[in-house]
């Protein structure tokens, strides 16, 4: 049987998921939305869990969860052996820091305006084990890639072990130029944990490529699958001292091991990855990657046209998202952050990510393809009112 052809990139594509009619959705980026067919494959993953479950948790979910790894894997540009399931990004990157080997006096670089949850982590695990941070300042506006290769340079002293980097920044939805900062790390003997949160399905990905020591990236986001899936990508030779932050009944049995099981939970997202691959190969992963780049890009541009305010970075260095600062010169707070995007949501039925970066507040725009260039018109008026009731 042949499938029947997909509507058009657009609006014509919203019947595939279950999000409510008569709002903008302009945030696919903070936890994805995942289509119907692929929450329909989980279901079937849950009745046949809740069918035996012993046979289930016993007999098939080991094989089915390594078939599943082997999927995402070869999606990935990488093979199963060096990928595990984890629940989120944040659970990734805490398992790495915890591993991790510390020594008083060690240094760990981190990005600015990494994502909060990330830069907490780091900071818990630096006062634990005695170790500083450092903090790559990240110019704005970026004027090209380079710019970040030099700040990053200038920050990694022979004390530093390990640098923490973001593949696409959370606040500025910026691609970073990952292979260069890989590289240079590596040159300076510094191991490198990628945080690739948003990377899975919005950039083509080569794991193998990019040659980071650990690589995370959630499949909730940008890849579909259900909330509460995520990879967590190791180097062979970056495999022995990684352990889950659960130790569970496989200790010492190997990485794929210790990691499958960690404590009775529900394994169903993870189940749902290969349906949420195949989701996105039906759509043509190229061709929608073009779209949402093409529609984000348009609508930035003509948002910061509007608003007389300026991109952080050249356009090549934006993938499915956009920050774009608002037209206020006011000091502001996360509080007057908040309160914009729920003026927003209750008076235009807009859902926009608003931010607060060193004081100002910009909005970030996701485009997915079930977006078209409609859905971002509201936004430059709306925004500006909005601003001036805060
Ligand atoms: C760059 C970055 N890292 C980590 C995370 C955390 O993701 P999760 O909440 O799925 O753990 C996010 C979430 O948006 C993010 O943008």
């Amino acid at each position: 049987m042949t499938a029947s052809p997909l509507p058009p990139f657009g609006h014509g594509l919203r019947p595939l998921w279950g999000l409510e009619e008569g709002m903008r959705f302009l945030n696919h980026g903070s936890y994805g939305a995942t289509p119907k067919s692929v929450l329909a494959a989980q279901q079937a993953w849950r009745d046949r869990m809740e069918a035996q479950p012993v046979r289930f948790f016993s007999a098939e979910m080991p094989h089915a969860l390594r078939a599943a790894a082997r999927v995402l894997a070869e999606f990935l540009g990488t093979s199963d052996d060096k990928l595990v399931f984890v629940d989120n990004a944040t659970t990734a990157v805490n398992t790495v820091l915890h591993s991790f080997p510390w020594q008083p006096g060690d240094e760990l670089v981190l990005l600015r305006h990494a994502y909060p949850a990330v830069a907490n982590a780091v900071r818990f695990a630096a006062e634990r084990h005695g170790v500083t941070v450092r903090t790559v300042p990240v110019p704005l506006p970026l004027a090209d890639e380079g710019q970040l290769a030099e700040s990053l340079a200038a920050v990694l002293t022979p004390r530093a072990r390990l640098a923490v980097i973001d593949h696409v920044s959370s606040p500025l939805s910026l691609v970073y130029p990952v292979k260069a900062l890989v590289k240079l790390c590596r040159e300076r003997g510094v191991r490198v944990l990628m945080d690739g949160a948003h990377a899975p399905g919005m950039l083509p990905l080569d794991l193998e490529k990019i040659g980071a020591d650990w690589y995370t990236g959630n499949c909730h986001k940008w890849l579909y699958s259900p909330k509460g899936s995520a990879f967590l990508w190791a180097a062979s030779e970056a495999q022995e001292l990684l352990h889950p932050l659960a130790i569970s009944l496989h200790l010492g049995e190997g990485f794929a091991a210790e990691f499958d099981w960690t404590g009775t939970k529900d394994p169903t997202p993870w189940l749902a990855v290969p349906a949420a691959v195949e989701f996105l190969r039906s759509l043509g992963p190229e061709a929608a990657r073009d779209y949402m780049h093409r529609l984000v890009v348009g609508a930035a541009d003509s948002l910061a046209r509007e608003w007389e305010t300026a991109l952080p970075a050249p356009e090549n260095m934006l993938a499915a998202m956009a920050s774009i600062p608002l037209p206020d010169t006011q000091e502001r707070t996360l509080a007057d952050a908040r309160r914009l995007h729920d003026r927003l949501w209750q008076h235009h039925r807009i859902e926009v990510p608003v931010q607060c970066i060193d004081n100002r507040l910009w909005v970030r725009i996701s485009g997915q393809v079930y977006n078209q260039a409609e859905d971002y018109e509201l936004l430059a008026d709306a925004a500006v009112e909005e601003l001036r009731r805060l």
